[in-house]
């Protein structure tokens, strides 16, 4: 019965950025008198998602079997197999950092694919209606995750949400998690594929290229990464965040923004170029896959940490 909404603290930390790198202009030895704050997100002792994870994937609506297999080769680079993991900085070794939240590793692997190519619940959702489907196909030990095509209105997507995770009861009052992400291409790819995409508001610096080609797509990654970190780490509501319950700041989401090294708001920071493509990314995966994944909050050192 909860969903966290991603995005919607984001204008208002773009602001108080803005506000702080302004004062640190007007007043250049600020940066040095004033410490940065270690971040901390607080571990409420509740369950997180340890051991051996499925993720189910609900497509709803149309996908094309290229933007399929961007999405489900991520999730299949988070805990490969040792001969086929790819050298660090890899979704691997990004998707690692959770291990250091209490209990160990989570272990992903894709589970069922269910197709929802004709909209049988129309083209507007809800959360109740996120809620709905994935309980049809809940199990044990399994994050259904539902993606949304393009063409799907969500409510609150765009406006303070790319994806969401959250909690319900499933057939036999067990608690179960599941998480949303939806296609921003046509909608608002400068809010949810940023920094695929030209981003709405702040400073207008060029898009990166996207490292599969597809800024809707490259854009669900990013946000699937979010929602996957914040699931593990905080599944019903009683695991790692800041804030409130309601409104938490979780793995990434206290991240926010932060992909490379340098980053602040607008600048998403210095990450790798493909020589080839010219495109942008920090990841490696499965498949000579490359991702752009958002930076990971850090319990061991209290920080966000990005992978380059
Ligand atoms: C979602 O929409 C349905 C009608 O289509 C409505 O019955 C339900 O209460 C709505 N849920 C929320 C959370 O607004």
């Amino acid at each position: 019965m909860a969903s966290h909404n991603y995005c919607h603290i984001l204008l208002s930390l773009l602001l108080l950025f803005v506000t702080l790198a302004y004062q640190s202009f007007a007043n250049p030895r600020m940066l040095s008198l004033v410490k940065p704050k270690p971040l901390v997100l607080k571990y409420r002792d509740g369950v997180l998602l340890k051991g051996n994870i499925k993720v189910n994937l609900i497509w709803y609506g149309k996908f094309t079997p290229a933007q399929r297999a961007i999405i489900v080769d991520y999730l299949q680079s988070l805990s490969p197999k040792k001969p086929h993991t790819p050298a660090p900085p890899s979704v691997a070794s990004w998707w690692r950092t959770t291990e250091n939240y209490k209990g160990g590793p989570s272990i992903i692997t894709v589970g069922k694919q269910i197709f929802l190519h004709s909209y049988p619940i129309g083209k507007s959702l809800n959360t109740t209606h996120m809620e709905d489907i994935a309980f049809k196909f809940h199990n044990v030990n399994t994050i259904n995750v539902i993606l949304t095509a393009s063409d799907v209105l969500v409510e609150d997507f765009c406006m303070n949400r790319c994806g969401s995770h959250g909690w319900t009861r499933g057939k036999k009052g067990m608690k179960f998690a599941y998480g949303w992400v939806g296609n921003s291409a046509s909608q608002c790819p400068g809010v949810c594929a940023w920094p695929f995409a030209k981003p709405l508001v702040g400073p207008q610096i060029p898009p990166l290229v996207a490292p599969n080609g597809d800024v809707g797509v490259d854009g669900m990654v990013v946000n699937l990464a979010t929602v996957m970190a914040g699931t593990v780490t905080n599944p019903f509501d009683k695991g790692y965040f800041m804030g409130t319950p309601s409104i938490p700041l979780e793995a990434v989401t206290a991240c926010r923004g932060i992909f490379g090294s340098g980053a602040f708001p607008g600048f998403p920071g210095r990450v790798l170029v493909d020589k080839v493509t010219g495109s942008s990314y920090n990841a490696k995966g499965l498949n000579g896959r490359k991702y752009l994944l958002p930076a990971m909050w850090d319990p061991k050192t209290s920080t966000c940490k990005p992978l380059v």
